[in-house]
């Protein structure tokens, strides 16, 4: 097959979808892959590299004139307009956004969004929210220390002690365990929240408190499972207690991470403008759910109201960071981890021939699917 791998143009986004360790093994595999030049340059690899594993160096037009499109995020309208129908685009195609999934349908692509995967164990080795999200956790804590004017371990020095960070980190999925791993690698005092009683033990084994609040009713615990691994609104009876504890902790807390969200809603509320007003001045809120909470004065905030997409804002004496690809900061892993997703994806859909076969009874492939001859597959509908 005719593989492209075009630069990103998007705002922010330094990754690439293939390095030169994917493409070898693509070109191992017998396939032709076709690099824009240039494309590996944000996150540090250069065409030389792309061009020794065997890649062929082109222009944009011929990258997605391929007959399977990698990239990392939806194309553009232009970039779409310059795919024949029948094109196979592989991406993180915002599998929510029902808009651009029409938009791909209409363009007549066959296009899977990698982010709808399973959270199921076959899935782990392209679960690219996992592999992006591990990285978005970690890059918050160091943007946290830029901020943060203070240092994060505790110190006993001749002029005097320092006291260790207080870190609290809401949401403890992919990135909050990992960013709570980090900052503790950092000496901070950790505690950590989350609805799912699962994470409990996972938040103690990496040395930091869990922030209970216990639930009181059927519907609470129920609601508190989830499905598929993912959390589900919580009742607001619980959400109610779980803000006065939030409330508390982040008074004391000097840096809050907060990466807590609902797939295909807004994300919930968990630091409210009054708990801000009450935060330590100098203290950093690290808003990974930016601009995917619910609308605060005609804006999309994140957990935290306040906090403004891709920008940082002091609030009442308080730095509020809302950039929204942090993992894009660590661009050369970031893309490493990306590109071997997709090409874990690609051993899905590829025989061992190197032809194609979309077979639907496969429950990745069906779940990835989103449209395909100009018509929204029905997982994706
Ligand atoms: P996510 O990015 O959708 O959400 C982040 C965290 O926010 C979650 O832990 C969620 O429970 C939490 N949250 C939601 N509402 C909250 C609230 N009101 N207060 C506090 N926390 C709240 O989740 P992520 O990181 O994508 O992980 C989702 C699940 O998938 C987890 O159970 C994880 O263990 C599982 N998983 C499974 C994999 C596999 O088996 N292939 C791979 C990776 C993750």
């Amino acid at each position: 097959m005719h593989i492209g791998v075009p630069a990103e143009t998007r705002a922010n986004e330094a990754r690439v979808a293939a390095t030169p360790e994917t493409v070898k093994k693509l070109v191992t595999q017998g396939h032709r892959v076709s690099v824009q030049s240039g494309a590996g340059l944000p996150a540090s690899y250069i065409d030389d590299a792309f061009a020794q594993a065997g890649a062929d160096l082109v222009d944009a037009a011929t990258a997605f004139s391929a007959e399977i499109v990698l990239k990392v995020q939806s194309p553009s309208a232009e970039e779409l307009a310059s795919m024949k129908p029948g094109t196979v685009l592989i991406g993180m195609l915002d599998p929510f956004n029902t808009e651009n999934t029409a938009r791909l349908a209409a363009a007549g692509v066959t296009a899977f969004a990698l982010e709808a995967a399973p959270r199921t164990t076959r899935a782990q080795s392209l679960d690219v929210l996992s592999s992006q999200a591990n990285i978005a956790g970690y890059k918050a804590v160091l943007m946290a220390c830029q901020y943060y004017q203070r240092f994060m371990p505790m110190l006993m020095t001749a002029a005097g002690t320092v006291k260790a960070a207080r870190v609290l980190v809401l949401g403890a999925g992919v990135a909050g365990l990992q960013a709570i791993a980090t900052a503790k690698r950092l000496g901070a005092v950790v505690e950590a929240s989350d609805v799912r009683p699962a994470v409990k033990e996972q938040i103690e084994s990496l040395g930091a408190k869990f922030v209970d609040v216990p639930f009181e009713t059927d519907e609470e615990r129920e609601a508190a499972v989830g499905v598929g691994g993912y959390a589900r609104p919580m009742p607001p009876s619980w959400l109610a207690r779980q803000s006065a504890q939030v409330h508390e902790r982040a008074k004391a807390a000097d840096i809050v991470i907060s990466t807590a969200l609902i797939p295909g809603r807004p994300a919930p509320t968990l630091i409210s403008v009054e708990t801000v007003k009450h935060m330590k001045p100098g203290s950093v809120i690290i808003d990974l759910a930016a601009g995917r909470g619910p609308e605060f004065e005609g804006k999309r905030g994140g957990n935290c109201p306040l906090t403004e997409v891709d920008q940082v804002v002091m609030k009442h004496g308080v730095h509020i960071v809302g950039h929204t690809n942090l993992a894009s900061m660590v661009g050369a892993d970031a893309s490493a981890l990306y590109a071997r997703n997709l090409l874990d994806f690609l051993k899905l859909i590829l025989t061992k021939e190197g032809t194609l076969n979309i077979d639907l009874a496969d429950d990745i492939v069906a779940a990835t699917l989103q449209c395909r001859d100009g018509q929204v597959a029905r997982a994706a509908a």
